[in-house]
């Protein structure tokens, strides 16, 4: 049974929100912008409302099987749905096993399980957008500061096993945007 719920949470973190929102306007997000399908580049090529849009969906994506998982079998469970559901955003089974940055859906998951970290990280990922422009570095530092703050929360040891590896996913799904900004090459983000 759980096995099948992780299956399903993978499925679940599959639905590609951006790409879908973006056909909903006749325009493949993957085509535009940095290419990927998150909340940034659907805010880049669409608009507020459609980033907007696709945050909530992919955040749902994370925080919606983690909530139901730890409710109903314990925060093991949920923390491997949280992984599962990451990965299937990152590597979605519907884009040929392509994807986004898992920082929407990862947020969703630690908002589940430990909602004062996300609070935390949320403040660091908005000082980051606001000095540098750069989301990709927000994201990064936020999510790399995720176990920090976990450790200050003082959130069960279990919840590491998802606080550890879901910053260094992010990490790994950012080298192309690390290498742009090593680069200089990296756009920073326009509010007009
Ligand atoms: O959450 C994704 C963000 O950190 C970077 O998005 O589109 O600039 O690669 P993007």
């Amino acid at each position: 049974m759980q096995v099948l719920l992780l299956l399903g949470s993978y499925l679940i973190g599959s639905i590609p929100c951006g790409y879908l929102v973006g056909r909903k306007y006749r325009v493949d997000i993957r085509r535009y912008g940095s290419g990927n399908i998150g909340a940034t580049n659907a805010f880049r090529v669409l608009g507020p409302r459609v980033g907007l849009l696709v945050l909530l969906c992919d955040a749902a994506k994370g925080f919606f099987p983690v909530l139901i998982i730890n409710h109903f079998f314990g925060p093991a469970w949920a923390v491997m749905a949280g992984l599962a559901t990451m990965a299937g955003h990152n590597w979605s089974l519907f884009l040929g096993f392509r994807g986004g940055r898992g920082v929407a859906t990862g947020a969703g998951v630690v908002l589940a399980l430990m909602p004062g970290v996300v609070a935390v990280a949320l403040v660091i990922w908005l000082a980051v957008v606001l000095i540098t422009g750069y989301v990709s570095l927000a994201s990064i530092f936020a999510a790399l500061f995720v176990p920090l703050i976990a450790f200050f929360f003082k959130v069960p040891p279990l919840y590491y096993l998802f606080a550890i590896p879901a910053p260094l996913i992010v990490v790994y799904r950012h080298l192309p945007n690390i290498r742009r900004l090593q680069k200089g090459t990296e756009p920073r983000i326009r509010f007009r």
